[in-house]
This record gives C-alpha cells, sequence and structure tokens, in this order.
C-alpha cells in the first residue's frame, strides 16, 4: 500500500475548510449530515473546525458491489436523518466517484425541506463520474485508483488509517458480492 495524502495534509485541507464554512454559514441554522460510513472520520475532524453552533446529521448509503469500483444499487437508509426544516445542509461524504451516492442523497435532503444543501466531499476521483452533478467542494482531487484509510474502506477494513492509501494489486483479495456500507 503505497500514501497518497498525507495526514498532516487532510489536517490542513479540512481546517481551511471549517474557516471556509465558518465564515459562510455565520448567523445561519447549519446542519453538517454525513453519509456512513465513508465520512465519519472527515465528519468528525472537520466539525471541530467549525466555529459556529451547528447540528450533526447521519444518513447511511450503502450499494450492492461486485467488485472494488464497480457501482451497484443504492440504497439510502434515513432511519438516523433528523429533521432538516429550515435547516442550512452541508453533506460531507468521503468521495465522489461515479457521484451517484451524492446525486441521491442531495435529492433526498432537498426533498425534505432543507433552506439549503451544499456538498463537501474529501476527495473527487477523476474521469469517473456518471452524472451531471459536482461535489460543490472537494479538497483533494486524485486519479483513477482504488484508495482506503481516513474513512474510505475495501471490505470494510483500512477506515482507520489516518491518511489516504492506493491498493495495489496484491493488497486486493477476491471477496463475495457483498452489501457493504458505503
Ligand atoms: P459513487 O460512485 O460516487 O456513488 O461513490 C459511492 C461510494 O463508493 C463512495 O461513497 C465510497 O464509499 C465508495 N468508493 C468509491 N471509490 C472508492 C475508493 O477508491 N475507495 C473506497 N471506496 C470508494
Ligand atoms: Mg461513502
Amino acid at each position: 500500500m503505497k500514501t497518497l495524502i498525507p495526514a498532516d495534509e487532510i489536517r490542513d485541507a479540512v481546517a481551511r475548510l471549517g474557516g471556509e464554512i465558518t465564515r459562510e454559514y455565520a448567523g445561519r441554522p447549519l446542519t453538517v449530515l454525513g453519509v456512513l460510513n465513508g465520512s465519519l472520520v472527515f465528519l468528525a475532524d472537520l466539525i471541530r473546525t467549525i466555529d459556529l453552533p451547528l447540528r450533526i446529521g447521519l444518513l447511511q448509503a450503502s450499494s450492492y458491489r461486485g467488485t472494488a469500483t464497480s457501482p451497484g444499487d443504492l440504497v439510502v437508509n434515513e432511519e438516523l436523518l433528523p429533521t432538516l426544516d429550515g435547516r442550512h445542509v452541508l453533506l460531507v461524504d468521503d468521495i465522489f466517484d461515479t457521484g451517484h451516492t451524492l446525486e441521491a442523497v442531495v435529492a433526498l435532503v432537498k426533498s425534505r425541506g432543507a433552506a439549503s444543501v451544499q456538498s463537501a466531499v474529501l476527495l473527487r476521483k477523476q474521469g469517473r463520474r456518471q452524472v451531471l452533478s459536482e461535489p460543490d467542494r472537494h479538497l483533494f482531487e486524485i486519479p483513477n485508483e482504488f484508495v482506503v484509510g481516513y474513512g474510505l474502506d475495501y471490505a470494510d477494513e483500512y477506515r482507520h488509517l489516518p491518511h489516504v492509501a492506493v491498493l495495489e494489486p496484491e493488497d486486493l483479495r477476491p471477496t463475495a458480492s457483498n452489501d457493504h456500507p458505503s
């Protein structure tokens, strides 16, 4: 496995984003909404750099993936979703890959009466987009390679790494087609 983005670069970029959010959302009721499970680490770090009153919300998006990167059927679990009426929502996710996840969750949040919705992802993968929309903000642009760490998993492992790493072919092992939280 090879480090693509070291932990200190992530920390600096997250802090810059937190500063921007602090300036942009001052005086507005902010809900930072994380897409489980991949946004967990990013969400936890980001909210501690935002110097505003805010609420946290969560929802879960899962897809059936036969291989490491092929998009499958998306399932959004809204059981944890708080009331969003009149809230300004910053949607946070780990990575914009094909874009199907973000497109689906943005549509869901808009349908729940949010006053505004913006998205911020840690990573944007080049050359993979299959939807018309783009994330409003991304911290890093990465090549089309499978990455893990800082919340991102392979077969539900490696999420705890403090940096983002590229999985090399010998790190990839075949898994049965499984339903794992993205
Ligand atoms: P989408 O294709 O933009 O809908 O991305 C869906 C989800 O796939 C992301 O939220 C991630 O959980 C997962 N994903 C996409 N690319 C990678 C990767 O390189 N490593 C780990 N997970 C990924
Ligand atoms: Mg995800």
